[in-house]
């Protein structure tokens, strides 16, 4: 009986060690599998001529700039690096004869910064206004910084904040009703406010309202059964990894891709259309077989999937009740 016992524990051992061996291997390739991406389409690569990674290098340098308006006390003589480095990346667009949205923005900021007290009467400030008489092209929107009162500030409080952020649930099913361009349109605006690194905004939304588009989406989704079918609409929500320079900000586009998703799911909350979020924690393979079903760019991390609808009068919903508070929130101080 011992004996039987023994070889009963050293067989369940080794399949657990078989099992494990099997889990770190699968963890591994998963890890190489973005890994590659990151080598693949990271902006890593600094190739100033290709127009989107331009663009969000731009934004990370007219941001910065940006910032140092908007502070009380701004650093004279601080800031000439990045103009230099802003100054380079409008030549190479002027030179590629493309001037988008991102160049004239730098534009304007460059044409504030030189307009600053520390800065108005310098000379490289003039030769700076020289070098900007060139570019031909002006922004309609204004960048830069403002004032913003504290009315301005409290526009943003709710009389019962609990109205709206307890009564978002998770919806699976949905009235039988596609929802208007319109109304999606107006959610991602309103979550495009969302704040993201340096303001660089990395998101790609996709949408369709198309069932057999959708049904090819969510064929590779696992957390959409039984309901799946008959989601209404579905929008993919991916950030470009385009936009993340350097190893420390390998998981950035995750971290600015999860925020958009929330601001998207409270928006359409407040628009009265309801949302689920579908997990796209995916294997390499159905990542890649995604891509080859629908119109997935290869620098785009899929980050989540959010089916989109109309409530019903009448729903069921998880309660998905909240930890204790105390569970989740504790001070940074030591005890
Ligand atoms: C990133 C993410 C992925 C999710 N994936 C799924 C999913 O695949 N299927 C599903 O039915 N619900 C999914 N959910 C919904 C959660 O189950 C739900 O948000 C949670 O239970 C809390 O409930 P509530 O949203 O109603 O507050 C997901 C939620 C998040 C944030």
């Amino acid at each position: 009986m011992n004996g039987s016992w023994k070889l009963i524990r050293n067989y369940i051992r080794n399949i657990n060690f078989i099992r494990n061996v099997y889990v770190a291997l699968i963890a591994f390739l998963s890890f190489m599998y973005d890994y590659k991406r990151f080598l693949a389409y990271g902006g890593w690569q600094d190739n100033m001529n290709d127009v989107k990674l331009r663009n969000y290098k731009q934004v990370m340098y007219y941001h910065t700039l940006e910032k140092s308006f908007s502070f009380k006390k701004r650093k004279p003589n601080w800031g000439w690096e990045k103009v230099s480095n802003l100054l380079n990346l409008l030549n190479i667009a002027k030179q590629s004869g493309s001037i988008g949205y991102h160049d004239k923005a730098s534009k304007q900021i460059l044409e504030k910064f030189i307009e600053l007290p520390e800065n108005i009467n310098l000379e490289q400030s003039q030769r700076l206004k020289k070098e900007l008489e060139q570019f031909d092209f002006n922004s309609n929107d204004i960048h830069g910084a403002m004032e913003y009162s504290l009315s301005d500030f409290n526009k943003g409080q709710l009389d019962k904040p609990e109205d709206f952020f307890l009564t978002r649930y998770s919806l699976r099913e949905f009235k039988e009703q596609i929802v208007e361009d319109e109304i999606i349109h107006r959610a991602v605006r309103l979550a495009m406010k969302t704040p993201s690194v340096c303001n660089r905004q990395a998101w790609h939304i996709y949408h369709t309202g198309n069932s057999d588009v959708k049904n090819r989406v969510l064929d590779y989704q696992h957390g959409n059964k039984p309901f799946g079918k008959n989601i209404p609409n579905l929008l993919v929500v991916t950030t470009d990894l385009k936009a993340f320079f350097s190893s420390p900000e390998r998981y950035q586009h995750w971290i600015d891709g999860g925020l958009l998703s929330m601001s998207l799911m409270y928006a359409f909350h407040s628009l009265g259309i309801a949302t689920c979020a579908l997990n796209w924690s995916q294997s390499p393979k159905n990542d890649k077989l995604l891509r080859k079903a629908v119109n997935i760019k290869p620098n785009h991390t899929i980050i989540m999937i959010i089916a989109i609808g109309y409530p019903n009068e009448n729903n069921k919903v998880c309660i998905s009740a909240r930890r204790p508070f105390k569970e989740i929130y504790s001070t940074l101080e030591k005890r």
